[in-house]
């Protein structure tokens, strides 16, 4: 009797279920159903029950088994077409989000604020700006070129990056979408005597305003960085213009570093369109030679990729194309 009824639950029942009843390890055999029912016409009540809260149990996991799977094909559908919010929203989003770094502690660490949150200890924080000022000279040497008198900052947050390499310009651009963060990169540079500091405001719902606003407020520099912002666009398409228009700002021997969180394949890294604020510090990634070929189909010739795999961060050293390289 047992065995057959072990042959019967062995395709309904999971194995965690079996051995809690010390049912040995399931075989099938066919017809089932109509076994189970002659089985059960003969068992007593409690039996019975036993058994039929097994199939319930089953049939339920079986369902949301289903289910999930379900869900999961269509999940692709569901993020890209209903869960997708506009990209007007979203910059939206992104732009309250940073502008939060004025009264919000934990935007203020985000935006590498000296003394907040992980800067509280001053030598990481100060090693942010010491690691650039290493890559810009290495960078400068790849191009072959002299040194940069004037650069712009996409995003300069906190400063951390401004105050190691604006004293060793002439000319210092930030251009940010939270006033707060272009005000206290202004009081960090200010605190070490650098005052040839230029706040761009930009508003990432409209490219072209940002766009008009760069190029009607820019003289075209020597170096353009960004590093630990290319993650935090919108889009992968506003991260594309940023690239065109990085081009477009810079000097015609000009130079760049900029850093992209790259997309390694897993679900956490790859490009986001919805929930900014959750998503912030994934929200957009591109291939590492998918940015490669970007960054020279929009006039820059790459020198060199610097990868950081623990975190999927990928740094471009790029020249503007048609300056001289060693
Ligand atoms: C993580 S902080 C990086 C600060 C600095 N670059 C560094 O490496 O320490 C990110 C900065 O990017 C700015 N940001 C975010 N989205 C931006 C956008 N679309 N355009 C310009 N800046 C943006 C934020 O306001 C913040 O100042």
């Amino acid at each position: 009797m047992w065995l057959a009824i072990r042959f019967i639950l062995a395709q309904q029942v999971p194995p965690l279920a079996l051995s809690r009843y010390a049912i040995p390890a399931p075989i099938f055999g066919p017809g089932r159903k109509n076994q189970l029912i002659f089985i059960l016409s003969r068992l007593g009540i409690k039996h019975r029950m036993l058994i039929q809260a097994h199939w319930r149990k089953s049939m339920a996991q079986d369902l949301i088994r289903r289910a999930t799977r379900a869900l999961r094909r269509q999940g692709a559908f569901l993020s890209g077409v209903m869960l997708t919010q506009s990209e007007e929203k979203r910059a939206a989003e992104a732009a309250q989000f940073w502008s939060e770094s004025e009264n919000n502690e934990t935007i203020k660490d985000k935006s590498h604020w000296r003394g907040f949150g992980r800067y509280a200890d001053d030598d990481v924080w100060l090693k942010i700006g010491h690691t650039r000022l290493h890559e810009l000279e290495s960078l400068l040497a790849l191009a072959g070129r002299g040194p940069a008198q004037s650069m712009i900052e996409w995003g300069p947050g906190g400063g951390s990056n401004a105050v190691a390499l604006a004293p060793t310009m002439q000319k210092f651009y930030g251009v940010d979408i939270s006033q707060a963060n272009l005000d206290e990169c202004g009081r960090q540079l200010r605190s070490v005597g650098f005052t040839n500091y230029d706040p761009v405001l930009v508003d990432p719902a409209n490219i072209d305003l940002v766009k008009d606003a760069c190029l009607a407020g820019i003289e075209p520099v020597d170096f353009f960085l960004s590093v630990a912002v290319f993650q935090h666009f919108p889009s992968k398409a506003f991260g594309l213009e940023i690239l065109s228009l990085a081009n477009r700002l810079m000097k015609p021997d000009g130079v760049a570093l900029i850093q992209i969180r790259y997309d390694d394949g897993s679900i956490r890294m790859r490009a986001k369109n919805s929930n900014y604020r959750e998503n912030a510090m994934f929200f957009t990634s591109y291939k590492i030679d998918e940015f490669w070929i970007a960054a020279e189909e929009r006039g820059f010739r790459p020198l060199a990729l610097k990868l950081m795999p623990e975190v999927c961060y990928a740094y471009y050293f790029l020249a503007k194309a048609g300056s001289q390289a060693t």
